[in-house]
């Protein structure tokens, strides 16, 4: 918490002066009041003097008025400070995790971070307003209300040095049996939110496989043990009121039974009495105040903590000081894409995604990988964009190392086209212009026509502006992967990665695409990856991948006589007609219908 103050205060001293000072007046006003009040009853009633009792109310009346002029300029203070720190904290936390590489996101796990950015920050401002508004204002008044008790009477005054004491165990025993929870309840906030999420944007799916029922209970089975923690820190909690409210009336009973006896005695005046009790109340309510102040500010430090946790991390994929990248006519005549014994593992694993990978893939040429669901394909392709490192080998992109490249370089070089086709809220032309924010209309049209995607933009009312949803879920799944797959071709990429991306376009759509491809050599070198052979037979290179491994490296012919996994596939997938090699001795694997 302190550190997040330190990093994020600065610049907000002045006004927090300004709060504090205000507040401090207005406890010093708080204090006066008895005080007057108990002159009102002693000189004002004592006496039946009307007009004294009527100066002094209007006394009280002008204290109470200014006294509330401070609280409003203090409150504002504290609403433009924690306001202005939520919008510093939120926008420094969304900057840096904008510089998380993919590891360190698959570290936290994306509704995790949500929280942090939206939850624990609000934590931090409720926290910061309070500081403002009561940290000052309850101890003050707490402590003020003892010393005048104490100066009005030394003995009553003894019944307040029990009291208080009394009311502070009871707090300190319930407070430290309640803290820990309140640090396990924003872990329990996380699982609340990832299971929502992942109902949520899933609800086709779960609709579909009829999983409704299990997410539900998965949700319910979060959310009770959620509000058992909560329920179980509110029973704790419950024995405060009434044991403060005890303490505080056998006080009030105490200070009435010897007062009155000191006043029997004349040794007290029934105003300092009155005075006395409200001293005593104010100061057992400042217990109960500071208090509740500790439990807020034990959730803001849990939060505090997970947000620094994110702040401190440091991204694990760096670009190298004076990192440059290479020539442009250097480029152009070295390898596109070079793996050298590539050895990768995701963090927690102990099995490596990739083992010894290598291929070599010259400038202007087109390489296929196929491979099953997790056989590596997407890490790899992953690799190139250096959205992780290597454990061991290298990934060498226009004949230079990734690691040696500017990070936005390499990425304005390479161009992957995911999996899973995003698109954001906003307009085809805003989605397309990610890679090149200056790229003319022509550009991106031309673009379109090389993914397939023309036609079905120049429909589009409004072409270019018509308006895509969030997620682009107004689009059906081809056209989405279209659409990415623009998006990838704009700012003349030299290397463009296709992972998977063509997986919901029909057959010649898909064979359209790679032909208009290649129509971009020798500018532009491809890697296309996909299950189907059909999409990757006709590159001159193919990679064969199982399990990490790289099992087979050769062009489509060479393959289907040296790799028998590659064979298989192709026997599974294709016609004979389609294997292109008719001598091939199909008989024994396709049954003998030949
Ligand atoms: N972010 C990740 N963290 C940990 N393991 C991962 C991650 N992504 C993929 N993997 C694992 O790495 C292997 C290869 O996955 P992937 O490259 O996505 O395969 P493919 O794209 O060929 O289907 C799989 O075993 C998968 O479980
Ligand atoms: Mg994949």
């Amino acid at each position: 918490m302190l550190e997040l103050i330190k990093r994020f205060g600065k610049g907000y001293g002045g006004r927090c002066a300004i709060g504090v000072i205000t507040k401090a007046l207005e406890v010093v006003f708080n204090l006066i009041a008895p005080v007057i009040v108990a002159r009102m009853i002693d000189i004002g009633v004592g006496t039946h003097d009307t007009g004294y009792v009527i100066r002094m109310g209007a006394v009280l009346i002008a204290l109470s008025l200014v006294g509330y002029a401070f609280t409003l300029v203090c409150q504002k203070m504290a609403a433009l400070i924690s306001q202005g720190m939520g919008t510093d904290l939120r926008r420094a936390l969304f900057h840096h995790v904008s510089s998380f590489g993919a590891a360190e996101v698959d570290e936290f796990g994306t509704a995790s971070l949500v929280t942090r950015v939206t939850n624990d920050v609000n934590q931090i401002q409720v926290a910061v307003a309070l500081a403002i508004r009561q940290l000052v204002r309850w101890p003050l008044l707490a402590v003020g209300s003892m010393v005048a008790a104490l100066m009005l009477n030394l003995r009553l005054g003894l019944i307040f040095l029990v009291c208080t004491p009394l009311i502070g165990l009871v707090f300190w025993y319930v407070m430290s049996r309640s803290v820990p929870f309140f640090q396990t309840m924003q872990g329990k906030l996380d699982r609340i939110s990832r299971i929502a999420r992942e109902g949520l944007s899933g609800a086709r799916v779960i609709r579909s496989f009829r999983r409704e029922d299990a997410e539900k209970a998965r949700f319910h089975e979060v959310a009770v043990d959620q509000t058992d923690t909560a329920i179980a820190v509110s029973n704790l909690s419950a024995w405060l009121s009434p044991s403060t409210f005890l303490v505080m009336n056998l006080g009030i009973v105490a200070i009435l039974w010897a007062g009155g006896r000191q006043v029997d005695a004349g040794l007290m005046s029934q105003g300092e009495i009155v005075a006395f009790v409200n001293y005593m109340i104010q100061t057992l309510q400042s217990v109960v105040y500071v208090a509740n102040l500790v439990v807020i500010f034990t959730r803001a430090s849990a939060s505090a903590q997970r947000i620094v946790e994110v702040l401190d991390a440091k991204p694990a994929v760096t670009e190298k000081p004076g990192a440059v990248a290479p020539q442009e006519d250097a480029a152009a005549s070295s390898q596109a894409l070079v793996f050298d014994h590539v050895c990768f593992a995701y963090a927690g694993s102990s099995a490596d995604a990739l083992h010894e990978v290598s291929f070599a893939l010259p400038a202007g040429h087109e390489l296929g990988i196929i491979g099953g669901t997790g056989s590596g394909k997407s890490t790899l392709a992953g690799l190139v964009l250096r959205l992780y490192d290597v454990r061991s080998g290298s990934v060498a992109v226009c004949g230079q190392d990734v690691r040696d490249w500017p990070l936005a370089a390499l990425r304005q070089v390479v161009s992957i086209v995911p999996q899973q086709a995003s698109l954001v809220t906003g307009t085809i032309r805003s989605n397309l212009l990610w890679r090149d924010g200056g790229a003319s209309d022509d550009a991106l049209w031309q673009a379109l026509e090389l993914a397939q995607a023309a036609d079905f933009v120049r429909k589009k009312p409004g072409g270019l502006d018509a308006v895509v949803e969030a997620g682009g879920k107004n689009f059906s799944g081809g056209q989405r992967q279209r659409l990415t797959i623009a998006r990838a071709l704009v700012g003349s990429p030299q290397l463009v990665v296709l992972d998977d991306a063509a997986s919901a376009l029909d057959f010649a759509t898909d064979a359209a695409l790679r032909h208009a491809l290649r129509s971009l050599r020798p500018a532009v070198s491809s890697v296309v990856i996909s299950q189907r052979v059909s999409a990757v037979m006709d590159a001159d290179l193919v990679l064969v991948l199982d399990h990490g491994a790289a099992i087979g490296l050769g062009t489509h012919r060479e393959l289907l006589d040296g790799c028998p996994l590659y064979r298989e596939i192709c026997l599974t997938q294709l016609r004979p007609e389609e294997l292109g090699r008719d001598e091939v001795p199909l008989a024994g694997a396709r049954g003998g219908d030949i």
